[in-house]
């Protein structure tokens, strides 16, 4: 079990190292940025200011601990997605890596270009639905065990219907699979 979450985490780091290397932001902001999602894996020298959102204090206070002194700005900011935009200065690229299902898709995509500056770019990852494994993988913090509740799938094709109809293309996706079963969709949007 502990070894579901430790390859969970592995994925969102190499998923967050591969959008940087490819897009190369100068700003990037990650959602649900737990204790970090792989930024010890970003270049500082590409990515120049970083915006840490959570709605978990102890998660954002962990976070600022461990990477604040790793980039030009670190911005934390404490945030419930669900109650609508952050107050952040447009950035070139958010990455989004698994928390997409605890929000409201419509609302999300709705103030997610007002995020961004022209161009821009978010990249999503997704749980996929599996017959055999649990949603939210076993964790030591009993808030995200507690996400469970309000966690559901987010299916990609709707996902795209929303994105398209706000002015976003995809210019990449693929699908990771893990030895725990679990399956993933990693998809980058960008503003057109
Ligand atoms: C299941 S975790 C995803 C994996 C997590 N990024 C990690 O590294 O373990 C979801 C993350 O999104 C955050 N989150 C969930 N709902 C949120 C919301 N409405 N606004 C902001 N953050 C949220 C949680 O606090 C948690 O850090």
């Amino acid at each position: 079990m502990a070894s579901e979450s430790v390859g969970q985490a592995r994925l969102l780091g190499s998923a967050l190292q591969r959008t940087v290397r490819q897009l190369c932001p100068r700003s990037l902001a990650v959602f649900g940025v737990a204790g970090g999602n792989g930024l010890e894996l970003v270049e500082r020298a590409t990515v120049r200011r970083v915006v840490a959102l959570d709605f978990n204090p102890d998660y954002l206070a962990l976070c600022t601990r461990r990477h604040a002194t790793s980039f030009d700005r670190f911005e934390p900011v404490l945030h419930d997605l669900s109650q609508g935009p952050p107050a952040i200065a447009p950035v070139e690229c958010i990455f989004a890596g698994l928390v997409l299902e605890y929000l409201c898709v419509e609302s999300f995509c709705g103030y997610l270009a007002a995020l961004l500056t022209p161009g821009g770019t978010c990249t999503f990852l997704l749980q996929l639905p599996s017959a055999t494994v649990s949603v939210v993988s076993p964790s030591p913090f009993t808030s995200i065990t507690r996400l469970t509740a309000v966690f559901s799938f987010v299916h990609q094709t709707a996902l795209n219907d929303i994105l398209v109809a706000r002015g976003f293309s995809c210019i990449l996706s693929d699908r990771y699979d893990l030895d725990s079963g679990k399956s993933f969709y990693y998809a980058t949007y960008q503003l057109t």
